[in-house]
């Protein structure tokens, strides 16, 4: 019988989460793996032992469809370890031509879809009084670049969820991640995953002229899918595993060049922002 952890990731069918999925199986753990077309999910991953491994369709976008992918996954495993809110998509043009509802469609997959995921699963690592979640954030969500003003907002938004969430499920056992990484070579930007608008206002030459450099990017990004699925790995059989762990140089660079940049200005308006409260 086959004792090892349970995983349950999102959005399977394809780059990280599918890579996951199968780095996974072939290490013998058990994995529910969601995604919108269980049968595109099936056959990228190919032929496994299907005892170790539950492929769901499931509507992010639904809250029904969600808790019963989990109590699916309850009932073929009986325990969840790890969940790895992956699902998620780019959206890249000025927030004056973006609609408002696909800014509000990505935000159900990117941010209410991770938060939805984790109301369904915190009672059963609850009850486990164990459980580890990797929320995928970006870089973006913290140093983001002209033109991707809404999915950096979707992944701060991850982020700053997963810090607090950190601190409140502490007392139960469960840990939690966010993982943000740089460019990953993934469908990440195809026209199939990336929400793209392309701008027809004069200027806007920064959001233009980046959004050119990472169109032309596909395929040659740095981040490598399968060191990203051992490294998911690695921080799930951590004792203590990172808040956030930025994956890949460009990440690194972005990071802490912001970091940097924030302290220095926190400093020089530290006599501001201390004179704001009552004396
Ligand atoms: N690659 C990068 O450079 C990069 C950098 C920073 C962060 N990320 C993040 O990494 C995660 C995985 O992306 P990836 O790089 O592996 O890209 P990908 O190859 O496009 O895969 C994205 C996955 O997310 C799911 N997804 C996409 N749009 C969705 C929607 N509207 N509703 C529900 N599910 C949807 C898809 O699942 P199904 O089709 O199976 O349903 C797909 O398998 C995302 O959260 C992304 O934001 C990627």
């Amino acid at each position: 019988m086959n004792n090892s952890k349970v995983w349950y990731i999102t959005g399977s069918s394809q780059g990280l989460g599918l890579t996951l999925v199968k780095k996974l199986l072939e290490n013998d753990y058990r994995v529910a793996a969601t995604s919108r077309n269980a049968q595109a999910l099936k056959k990228a991953v190919g032929v496994v032992d299907t005892g170790s491994f539950l492929p769901l369709a499931v509507d992010l976008n639904n809250v029904d469809s969600i808790d019963d992918s989990i109590q699916q996954t309850l009932a073929a495993f009986g325990q969840i370890d790890v969940v790895v809110n992956n699902a998620g998509y780019g959206m890249a043009g000025t927030v004056e031509e973006i609609t408002e509802q696909e800014i509000r469609n990505i935000f159900d997959v990117n941010v209410m879809a991770t938060i939805d995921v984790i109301k369904s699963v915190l009672p059963v690592m609850r009850k486990q009084r164990s459980g580890y979640i990797i929320n995928i954030g970006s870089v973006a969500g913290f140093a983001g670049a002209p033109g991707w003003a809404v999915y950096s907002a979707t992944k701060a938004a991850v982020a700053a969820f997963t810090e607090v969430l950190a601190l409140d499920v502490k007392e139960f056992g469960i840990k939690v991640s966010v993982v943000e990484p740089s460019g990953f070579r993934t469908g990440f930007l195809t026209k199939n995953s990336l929400s793209y608008t392309e701008s027809r206002i004069d200027g806007y030459k920064a959001v233009k002229d980046t959004q050119r450099r990472y169109l032309a990017g596909d395929g040659k990004q740095p981040g490598d899918p399968e060191k990203a699925s051992a490294i998911f790995i690695e921080l799930a059989e951590s004792e203590q595993p990172p808040l956030h762990l930025y994956l890949g140089e460009d990440a690194y660079n972005r990071a802490s060049g912001k970091l940097a940049a924030m302290t220095s200005e926190l400093q020089e308006w530290k006599a501001t922002t201390i004179s704001a409260d009552y004396k």
